[in-house]
């Protein structure tokens, strides 16, 4: 009985696996920009970008691949009056958000936009949270945070840093994801 149980998993894993993969490819074969995988970010990444981003009473924050919710959620948990925007291109985890969102975050105010970063204007915003990588941050958003941002916003990075001589770069070193990370903080000249 036991085998056949773990047979299920390692199929269904193998299943899950092959789908996500070929979703991925796909993807990429279809975009110009690179692919940004769906990793979710741990409690102690959630606390590291929270505290690093100084965020003061109500300003507006946008959760950059928000996918589904966890550092949205988690500021508003901490910060009832922030106004927080989540943009995710996945629809299955901007659906998954919604009825996080239906089920315990009702009384919050937040939007979740179902959409590519590349095509959202960042202009209303006074902090960015951002879990993705190098080269499409670089490539795609620092050109939009150049133009779009005001000078004193604020981009907390989880992990991955970002070119720009538009911004000052403060790195933040701490434990999560079960190793040795950085948060990093850009302040608009
Ligand atoms: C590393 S995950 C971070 C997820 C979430 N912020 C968290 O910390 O748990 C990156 C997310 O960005 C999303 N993403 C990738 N490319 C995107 C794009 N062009 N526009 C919006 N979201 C994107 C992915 O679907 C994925 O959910």
């Amino acid at each position: 009985m036991f085998q056949f149980v773990i047979l299920g998993i390692v199929i269904l894993l193998w299943i899950g696996g092959v789908t996500y993969l070929s979703a991925a490819l796909f993807y990429r074969m279809t975009r110009k920009e690179l692919f940004v995988p769906f990793v979710p970010i741990d409690s102690a990444g959630v606390d590291a970008m929270a505290r690093a981003s100084k965020i003061v009473g109500n300003e507006r924050v946008v959760d950059i691949g928000s996918g589904w919710g966890t550092i949205l959620f988690a500021l508003l948990d901490r910060y009832p009056k922030l106004q927080v925007t989540g943009i995710e291109i996945n629809p299955f985890l901007h659906l998954f958000a919604k009825l996080r969102g239906w089920l315990f975050h009702r009384s919050s105010s937040y939007q979740l936009f179902r959409g590519d970063a590349a095509n959202f204007s960042f202009e209303a915003y006074e902090v960015v949270f951002l879990f993705m990588l190098s080269p499409f941050v670089d490539r795609v958003l620092v050109p939009k945070f150049e133009k779009e941002l005001k000078s004193g916003t604020r981009v907390v990075s989880y992990v991955f840093p970002m070119q720009s001589k538009a911004f000052t770069e403060e790195k933040i070193s701490m434990n999560s994801q079960g190793w040795r990370n950085a948060v990093y903080v850009y302040t608009k000249k």
